[in-house]
């Protein structure tokens, strides 16, 4: 069992100043020792917000023999070169969503972990939101009978043009940000077996990058899922379960802010039944599972998670092309 969990953040990241900075430093067990920035001004800021160090340059951070973990809210691009170095600089890693731009540097950084015996986690927060235990509970009672299809949407309007996710050279694109939370949903929800069958990306001329598109899994045992996700969209943050019996759906799956009360429905031959889920905070859930699986030296489930959500956007990829 640790003591307590010395984290320093790589980035002066918008979801890190919002969410999961606070977040860690709600969470027992956990200090946020030092914020790194490749801009001192920006680094400053943030250590004054959050009394913490203000560090220049990320391998100074790295240089810090009192981190032993590392929070990596870079945008996709930039995670294969900083979690190796951060892996063999010894330090667990948390690094935001999607943690791998493609399948085979998913597998050089699970391997360095295993190897090295450090925790190497994803931030799909949403699953430790308690709206999808509710979720769960229901198909385990069998409330929509047996489940026909799965389907998960997330997708938003354009963001400005400079917005890094435009930029395929620090891994920018729909499938890397957005379809990651319906591929993901997918396996968390209905399990790991589901495989990518056909897919369609839309390569916007513009900017060069993916900005939407779909895909098409199964389980191979008589169950299908389909996914949908952009950048030039109408909001859309949901998934469906379509049973024998009903439909399950969950409005507002992945982003519900800690203040929100999602929206669960079940609706049966009897009618619509709506269930408003109490508020939660999902990032919380995430830093806790985190200091969690270091402290239980539990890394295997998170080193499969990541490898099977690489693989499966890899595939989205090639059978688009
Ligand atoms: N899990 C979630 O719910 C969730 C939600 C939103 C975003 N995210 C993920 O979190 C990551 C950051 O997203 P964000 O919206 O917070 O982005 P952001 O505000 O633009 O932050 C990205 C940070 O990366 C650093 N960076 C280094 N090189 C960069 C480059 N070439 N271009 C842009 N930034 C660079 C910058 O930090 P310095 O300038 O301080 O070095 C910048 O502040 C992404 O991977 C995104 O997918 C996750």
């Amino acid at each position: 069992m640790i003591q307590k969990l010395n984290i320093g953040v790589m980035g002066c990241a918008s979801i890190a100043e919002r969410s999961m900075i606070p977040a860690i430093q709600a969470v027992p067990g956990v200090k946020l020792v030092a914020v790194a920035s490749r801009s001192i001004k920006k680094a400053e800021q943030f250590a004054e917000k959050f009394n913490c160090k203000p560090i220049e340059g990320y391998e100074a951070l790295l240089e810090q023999s009192d981190i032993d973990a590392v929070y990596m809210p870079l945008p996709t691009g930039l995670h294969h070169e900083w979690i190796i170095r951060s892996l063999e600089a010894h330090k667990h890693v948390l690094a935001e969503k999607s943690i791998a731009s493609n399948y085979s540097s998913a597998v050089q950084m699970v391997e360095l972990a295993k190897n090295k015996q450090l925790m190497l986690m994803e931030n799909y927060m949403f699953q430790y939101h308690s709206q999808h235990r509710f979720v769960l509970d229901l198909l385990k009672k069998q409330a929509i009978g047996d489940v026909r299809i799965f389907r998960a949407d997330f997708a938003f309007p354009p963001l400005p043009e400079n917005n890094f996710r435009y930029d395929d050279q620090v891994g920018g694109g729909a499938l890397m940000d957005c379809a990651g939370y319906t591929v993901r949903a997918v396996h968390f929800i209905m399990g790991d077996t589901f495989r990518v069958k056909a897919a369609h990306l839309f390569m916007d001329a513009k900017s060069g990058t993916n900005i939407y598109g779909a895909a098409f899994l199964d389980n191979g045992n008589g169950v299908s899922a389909q996914v949908g996700f952009g950048m030039d969209h109408f909001y859309k943050c949901s998934y469906e379960i379509w049973g024998s019996k009903g439909i399950i759906t969950a409005h507002r799956a992945y982003t519900p802010r800690p203040d929100y009360s999602p929206l669960v429905t079940l609706e049966k031959q009897d009618g619509k039944h709506e269930f408003q889920r109490h508020p939660d905070n999902h990032f919380i859930g995430s830093v806790n599972e985190f200091v969690r699986a270091i402290s239980e030296k539990d890394f295997s489930k998170h080193y499969h998670d990541i490898l099977l959500q690489s693989k499966t956007l890899e595939d989205i990829r090639t059978l688009s092309a």
